[in-house]
């Protein structure tokens, strides 16, 4: 029989990411299950359950089931959860993976109480909880350990999480209900309000991601998309510029500014020396938005860096933990287990 491989898993609003012990990112999906309102059956997940969104018919349902990063539907949640361990690590009756879960902080006591069993259903050995932001900052590479504060702001798709830590703990922690989707959200809404031209959220995401801005560029790109045109209620080809993506974003955008404006306000004066000494680092897919790093420093006069593969950092930090038990299993939240 194989070698059982442990685990560190980010369970998140837009993407399930896995990291094997020793061996780096082994899944990276969205988190998206399929199946059918009247047997609620589960018919796909992941990538397979995502290229059906909007394309189902009435009785097939696809959803994210945390979404808001709260746990909308816990049956769900638990089967796309044991459905990716499952695939990565195979059915194990018993001896199976140690698996370190990160999850975010909308999911409550109760609820990641059954998701443990739910793996432990699934097989997993043993599972540990790890605060997603602390994960995330280890996964990004910054010496969490230290006495010395550590901002980390993680955007994902249903929302943010930016926390200042200090010896391995968080000092200040805030959650906002911006990510990615209020990007895309944004970005429909301007085409709507100033073209009469409707495009559904994945032409939305394809436009933030290939030529959109949280600040103006020097050099304007381009891009052509097809949507509705309001008025005739036909198809429509449009040419959409980075400055209207830009233009579209400021919302959403000075929202995530100002609740990094908060949690500056409320560290301590020490550690907020810190941070403006060594920088914030962002982390979360939607980090990757062009011009965030740029548009942190512009308005909050605070040095800011993109880590490497933003969107592997939170897993990676999880799987750190499993590699490094003796010395770092003191970050885990509780060492609780099944
Ligand atoms: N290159 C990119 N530019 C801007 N946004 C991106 C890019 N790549 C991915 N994203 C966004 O990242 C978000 C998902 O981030 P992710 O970390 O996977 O979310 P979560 O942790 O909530 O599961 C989505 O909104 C997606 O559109
Ligand atoms: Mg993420």
């Amino acid at each position: 029989m194989a070698m059982v491989m442990d685990i560190g898993v980010d369970l998140g609003t837009a993407s399930v990411v896995i990291h094997g012990k020793g061996k780096g990112s082994v899944l990276n999906e969205p988190a998206v299950i399929a199946f059918d309102r009247d047997t609620r059956n589960v018919l796909a997940v992941g990538e397979d359950a995502h290229s059906m969104l909007g394309r189902t018919p009435g009785n097939i349902q696809v959803m994210r089931p945390l979404a808001e990063g709260m746990i909308a539907d816990f049956d769900l949640a638990s089967a796309m959860l044991r459905y990716f361990v499952t695939k990565v690590s195979g059915k194990h009756l018993i001896g199976g993976p140690r698996v370190l879960l990160s999850v975010p902080q909308g999911v409550n006591e109760s609820e990641r109480h059954q998701l443990i069993s739910a793996l432990f259903e699934a097989g997993a050995r043993r599972t540990y909880i790890m605060e997603r932001p602390v994960a995330a900052a280890l996964g990004a590479g910054l010496p969490i350990g230290d006495a010395s504060g550590q901002m980390i702001c993680d955007i994902g798709g249903g929302m943010t999480e930016i926390a200042v830590l200090s010896m391995g703990r968080m000092v200040v922690r805030e959650i906002v209900k911006i990510g990615g989707d209020a990007f895309d959200d944004a970005i429909i809404r301007y085409l709507r309000r100033k073209h009469n031209f409707f495009v559904g959220p994945l032409t939305a995401e394809d436009l933030k991601i290939t030529i959109g801005s949280a600040i103006a560029r020097n050099e304007q790109f381009y891009m052509e998309v097809t949507g509705r045109n309001l008025l005739t209620g036909l198809p429509k080809l449009m040419r959409i510029t980075s400055d209207e993506i830009t233009e579209a974003l400021e919302n959403p955008l000075q929202e995530l500014l100002e609740a990094i404006h908060g949690v500056l306000e409320h560290t301590p004066a020490e550690l907020v020396a810190d941070i403006y000494d060594s920088g914030m680092v962002l982390t979360g897919g939607g980090a990757m938005l062009s011009g965030l790093c740029e548009a942190i420093r512009l308005s909050l006069k605070v040095e800011c860096r993109l880590a490497e593969e933003p969107q592997e950092c939170t897993a990676r930090g999880c799987c750190m933990i499993l590699e490094n038990w003796q010395d770092m299993s003191k970050f885990l939240a509780s060492k609780k287990r099944r």
